[in-house]
């Protein structure tokens, strides 16, 4: 590793005598922004343009569909002057959102020109509350190409073959462990603990641990939280501990030869092992949260769209070779991650407008994937449907998700193997979904299960 410009060490406070760090479980992000919103009403965002869709209540709501259809009928893409995050472009089409991925010259993801989310620019992040994790998904050519070549081996087809074998016994062990007979949490019983379980895996991360990984993932993704500025600073803690943890993993594989997880594979990269230490938790926090929150809110999704829709929950008990079709029509009829953000380096025009330089443009994936000019009766599932392949959750162009095909594997096998065991997931109480304008899915799913 590079000398480091900064080493996270672990709070110190709170080693205890035998040396081990008990590392902060509490508070979780959802409560911790729940609470400073109950105790400082005013400080929520207020949103007066109609169309300014970085308003988190119409997910938490789940009403953003026809505010994203009455954009789309007047045009792809659209200036909101004001919003919380200052102004921006919003891109809904599909088509202009492939279009404004294939150009990343111009429209930049790197994170000194303010990154891939709503939020704001860097420069106006006061210095002392910055928290620079630079990350490969933040980065442009030709930095970005080097550090993804690094980790795309983990996700190769073969690899997919090696670690099916494993997914398929840990995911039929949770199935099988459902409670029957009675209403239970879908989110914490299995979205969780499969998609946790997955990146420990990947990882080679202390299983003990792992639900640590899910803690900092919420922490980490939760766009909401770093505008909620009275937790500034208990996120940053979060992600210092999180740093801290992983500087102790860094060090004892770095002492052992080369291994197939994305540790090691990242410390003996020749790309990869000149990373300074922010670098490196940059692209550690860049997994974690990728392959958590995202896979496991499309498996809570499952769950939900089968319930709403009985017709496609028939097509699929009656017809298991429908599962890998059915796999990317939930994907694009949850789209996990609603955006992107791209920052616009030199005047351009784009559809017929003027994008000037230094100017934010967002990519409204929920909004594409709903796009009726290429999805016909957007809004409903269909598992059958011909081109479910050509949703663009998972981006498009130099940055599409390197993680799609374990993303793609770990669904495939929860469909079958719920077929397999005949199970019926039913909705049947509380159902919340995540306030945020960057992570689409649910906190709470409670249902119940029977066999078909
Ligand atoms: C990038 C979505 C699962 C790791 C992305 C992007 C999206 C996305 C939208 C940005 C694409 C763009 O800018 O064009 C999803 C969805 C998933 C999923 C919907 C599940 C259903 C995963 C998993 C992992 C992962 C399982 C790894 C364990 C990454 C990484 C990048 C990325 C490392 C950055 C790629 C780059 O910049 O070159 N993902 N993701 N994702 N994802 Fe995923």
């Amino acid at each position: 590793m590079a000398s480091a410009a900064r080493s996270y060490d672990a709070p110190p406070h709170r080693s205890d005598a035998d040396g081990k760090v008990p590392w902060t479980r509490s508070p979780s992000a959802h409560d911790a922004l729940e609470a400073y919103y109950a105790a400082n009403p005013d400080t929520r965002p207020s949103h007066s343009h109609k169309w300014d869709t970085s308003r988190s209540d119409i997910y938490f709501e789940n009403t953003w569909e026809p505010i994203f259809r009455e954009m789309r009928a007047a045009g792809p893409l659209h200036y909101i002057p004001d919003s919380p995050y200052g102004p921006y472009w919003s891109v809904v089409g599909h088509k202009a959102i492939q279009h404004t991925e294939s150009l990343p010259e111009i429209f930049s993801s790197s994170w000194e020109h303010g990154g891939i989310t709503i939020l704001n620019r860097l420069e106006d992040v006061p210095a002392e509350q910055r928290l620079e994790l630079p990350m490969f998904i933040a980065m442009d050519r030709p930095k970005h190409t080097g550090q993804r070549k690094t980790v795309a081996p983990a996700f190769t087809p073969a690899e997919m073959t090696r670690l099916e074998g494993d997914i398929r016994q840990r995911t039929g062990e949770t199935l099988d462990a459902l409670p029957r007979g009675e209403v239970f949490d879908w989110v914490n019983t299995v979205s969780i603990p499969l998609t946790t379980g997955m990146l420990a895996i990947l990882f080679d991360f202390p299983w003990e641990d792992r639900d640590l990984l899910t803690h900092w993932s919420d922490w980490a993704g939760d766009t909401e939280l770093a505008t909620a500025r009275g937790l500034d600073e208990t996120r940053r803690g979060m992600l210092y501990e999180m740093a801290a943890y992983f500087q102790l993993l860094w060090a004892e594989r770095a002492k052992k030869g080369e291994a197939p997880d994305l540790i090691s594979r990242m410390i003996h990269s020749p790309a990869m092992n000149q990373m300074d230490p922010q670098e490196f938790m940059g692209n550690l926090v860049l997994l974690i949260v990728g392959g958590n929150d995202t896979t496991r809110n499309t498996m809570s999704g499952i769950v939900h769209a089968l319930d709403r829709f009985p017709d496609q929950r028939k097509a699929f008990e009656e017809d298991v070779s429908l599962i890998p079709n059915a796999v990317q029509e939930c994907i694009r009829y949850q789209t996990p991650l609603k955006h992107m953000r791209r920052t616009c380096v030199e005047d351009t025009e784009l559809f017929g407008q003027q994008i000037a330089a230094g100017d934010k443009v967002i990519l409204w994936y929920n909004s594409a994937n709903r796009d009726e000019s290429v999805f016909e009766n957007a809004e409903r599932l269909d598992i059958r449907r011909e081109n479910a392949r050509r949703h663009i959750a998972f981006g498009y162009g130099i940055h599409r998700c390197v993680g799609a095909r374990l993303a793609e594997l770990q669904l495939r096998v929860l469909m079958e193997e719920m077929h397999k065991r005949r199970l019926r997931v039913h909705v049947a109480g509380d159902v919340q979904r995540v306030r945020a304008n960057f992570v689409e899915g649910f906190r709470k799913l409670e249902v119940e299960v029977t066999r078909f």
